[in-house]
């Protein structure tokens, strides 16, 4: 018997960390920025589970099977799921809260057909698909940045200057963390600027990487001094944005890098890129977890930092600052 084609499509942006990245995990703030390119979703009720065309295998695709189960309680027909992500994946770019989003925003179009979308709502069932997958630890960083969109600064403390939209908790390993979830208008003079997002070629598994950060202060506790630093600097690069300095974020970008150098999380891949960008840039560093995935470099000259980066091997991404947040897709 033929089923009704009726197929709901959701599409959510990836993510940039300007500034703030593992520290933030510790409840240290961090500014990130919704990116222009994402993950867009669509399902479609069918005789049987695929995603991408074949047999659907919910163990290999945790996020998603997380979000039909334990989310949605999901029980109806069998779903065709189709997923096209414009986004580097493992790479730093939040690809996988960008999933999650999308297929929430899908999943909710498709059982309750026109009702509107709630991104506060997508944002937390996105933090608890990362945090089964980040073995419990993650912040709301990526998915509240790709379902807000725009600016967005979490922390442990809300930040003076910021719009708060939400509180989000997790129960990590190292005991129950506490996030403020905070919008920042950015100024017209931002507008003037770009972001250039290097992929290296190396994947990366944001859950090893978070780990290996956790080992580190485990053995070597004066390196939370470097998660101090990181807060100070994400907090001058955040005035900085503000009051649209791009020299000084540019700065503050650099100094962030140095401090996530000495967390161990760069890769020499990373360091070729960064190097080949910085003379065209206010500033560059890496993004996400690091351990090769991407870099990002703030510019008014996107086209020759990217063919910076692409001479030096490698694949280049522009984007401006600040795209809007998930959303419905009419087909
Ligand atoms: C991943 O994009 C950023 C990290 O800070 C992890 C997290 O916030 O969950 C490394």
């Amino acid at each position: 018997m033929a089923l009704p084609r009726v197929m709901a499509s959701g599409f959510a942006p990836g993510k940039c960390i300007l500034f703030g990245e593992h520290a933030v995990v510790y409840g240290h703030p961090a500014v990130a920025v919704a990116i222009e390119s994402g993950v867009r979703v669509s399902v479609e009720q069918s005789n049987e589970w695929t995603l991408e065309g074949v047999a659907f295998e919910p163990s290999r695709h945790p996020h998603i099977s997380h979000i039909l189960d334990t989310v949605f309680e999901y029980d109806g027909s069998p779903l065709k799921m189709e997923v096209e992500s414009s986004l580097f994946s493992a790479a730093g770019l939040g690809s996988s809260a960008a999933l999650s989003n999308a297929i929430g925003a899908a999943l909710q179009d498709h059982i309750n057909p026109g009702q509107k979308l709630d991104p506060v709502a997508l944002a937390r069932m996105g933090h608890s698909a990362e945090a089964m997958a980040q073995k419990g630890r993650a912040s709301p960083t990526d998915t509240a940045t790709s379902a807000l969109g725009g600016c967005i600064v979490v922390s442990g403390n809300q930040v003076e200057g910021t719009r708060h939209v939400f509180d989000a908790k997790l129960e990590t390993p190292e005991g129950l963390r506490k996030w403020s979830i905070n919008a920042v208008d950015l100024p017209d003079s931002l507008d003037d600027a770009c972001l250039v997002i290097g992929f290296t070629g190396e994947m990366s598994s944001t859950g090893k990487m978070v780990a290996g950060v956790a080992k580190l202060l485990e053995e070597q506790p004066e390196m939370e001094g470097e998660m101090d630093a990181i807060g100070r600097i994400t907090r001058a690069g955040l005035t900085a944005m503000s009051a649209g300095n791009l020299e000084a974020v540019g700065m503050a970008m650099d100094a962030c890098h140095e401090r996530l150098r000495m967390l161990g999380v760069s890769s020499p891949s990373l360091e070729t890129l960064i190097e080949a960008a910085r003379p065209h840039s206010f500033g560059a560093k890496l993004t996400g977890s690091g351990g090769g995935g991407c870099m990002i470099a703030l510019t008014r000259d996107p086209r020759r930092v990217a063919e910076a980066i692409e001479v030096a091997g490698g694949s280049p991404l522009i984007s401006r600052l600040g795209a809007p947040g998930v959303r419905l897709l009419e087909d």
